[in-house]
């Protein structure tokens, strides 16, 4: 016989406390969670709790009944107790099922895809055009891009007075008065010219060096224009440099960045730190020379300034001109790349859109 029948036969007629056994009995059964099961178990099992009352009970009840009432007392912890702990380990298999399930994983699920990164257009463009540079034996040198007056100009053959600062609108980080430029002011470099100053200062040449970096000028953001952007400088100083070899040097360059095909011309043109200067063109590849939209006509791509290092530069790093000689240039990367890949609209590069990056 189980104990639940015997407690059954103990409790007899004694209707109270067969209310309350199915009371009790229905109260564990009806709990859904391990909390309001322990609840349950605090109300009847607990010091304070109905079995502890009816226990308390017994000494004030006739003798003859003590005796039948302690067994049923007894009998009635012990079930409970075991119906309890019955319960509780449903409950705890059923969590534990559940836990399972959330946790589960679904094998047939299709896979999430992660999608690489890869180099900027810009920088493999920079990549591309220094990696020609280092088949012909130069190195690369970087410099700061908050820079001195001094190294952006003033070295550069531009001295404060000099009529085509006003060509360059610059970011000023620090000024010493709005309406002069000295050469302690600080700023944001407005081209990569100043690092031929700063390797020149450093080193001896011969010196063969390409320079990737940003440039800053107050300029409205436009297709064509933007307050941030790309150039790559290069320059070579050594004995008995002269046009000549600025001219082979960058069309070997031209060539092997655009083809065999692009023929390169040079034109007069000025910069302060480089005389004779000339701005290098290359043949339009939408017309091949003939006049389009691209070339507005004239069959002519402008692509990048250059010259002769101007022997005052050298004066500014204490270079003999009559020993050295050397040439430079430098070219806006955004305007190789549009033309290269054919963008006409330069906020493209800036504006992140992946649409746009994962074409390159
Ligand atoms: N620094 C010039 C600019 O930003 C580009 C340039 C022209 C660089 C001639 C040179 C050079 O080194 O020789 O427009």
């Amino acid at each position: 016989m189980s104990d639940l029948e015997h407690l059954k036969e103990l409790i007899g007629e004694r209707k109270e406390m067969a209310e309350f056994l199915d009371e009790a009995l229905s109260a564990v059964e009806q709990s859904d969670s391990l909390e309001s099961l322990e609840r349950v178990r605090v109300e009847m099992l607990g010091k304070k709790g109905k079995v502890s009352a009816i226990f308390r009970g017994i000494p004030s009840l006739p003798p003859s009944e003590r005796p039948v009432l302690g067994e049923i007392a007894n009998t009635l912890r012990r079930v409970l107790s075991d119906e309890i702990a019955r319960k509780k380990s449903v409950l705890l298999a059923e969590e534990e099922r559940e836990k399972l399930s959330e946790a589960a994983l679904d094998v047939t699920l299709p896979g999430r895809r992660k999608r690489l990164g890869h180099k900027h257009l810009l920088s493999s463009v920079i990549d591309e055009i220094i990696s020609i540079f280092l088949t012909l034996g130069y190195r690369v040198e970087e410099g700061p891009e908050i820079e001195l007056d001094y190294y952006n100009f003033e070295a550069l053959n531009q001295p404060a007075y000099h009529p085509a600062r006003s060509l360059q609108d610059s970011f000023y980080v620090k000024r010493r008065d709005p309406e002069k430029n000295y050469p302690d002011d600080v700023l944001l470099r407005t081209h990569t010219s100043p690092v031929q100053i700063r390797v020149m200062e450093s080193d001896s040449p011969p010196l063969y060096v390409v320079s990737p970096g940003k440039a800053y000028r107050r300029d409205e953001v436009d297709a064509t224009h933007s307050a941030v952007f790309h150039q790559v400088e290069g320059f070579a100083v050594d004995r008995d440099i002269n046009m000549g070899h600025l001219k082979g040097t960058l069309e070997v360059f031209i060539k092997k960045l655009f083809g065999e095909k692009r023929e390169a011309r040079f034109r007069p043109h000025f910069f302060p730190f480089t005389e004779p200067s000339a701005e290098m063109d290359i043949s339009c590849f939408a017309c091949s020379g003939k006049g389009c939209a691209l070339c507005k006509g004239s069959g002519w791509l402008e692509i990048m300034g250059c010259g002769m290092i101007d022997p005052n530069v050298f004066g500014y790093v204490s270079y003999d001109p009559e020993r050295f000689s050397g040439f430079a240039f430098g070219m806006g990367v955004e305007r190789i790349a549009q033309l290269k890949y054919g963008i006409d609209d330069m906020r493209v590069f800036f504006e992140n859109d992946t649409r746009f990056l994962e074409q390159f």
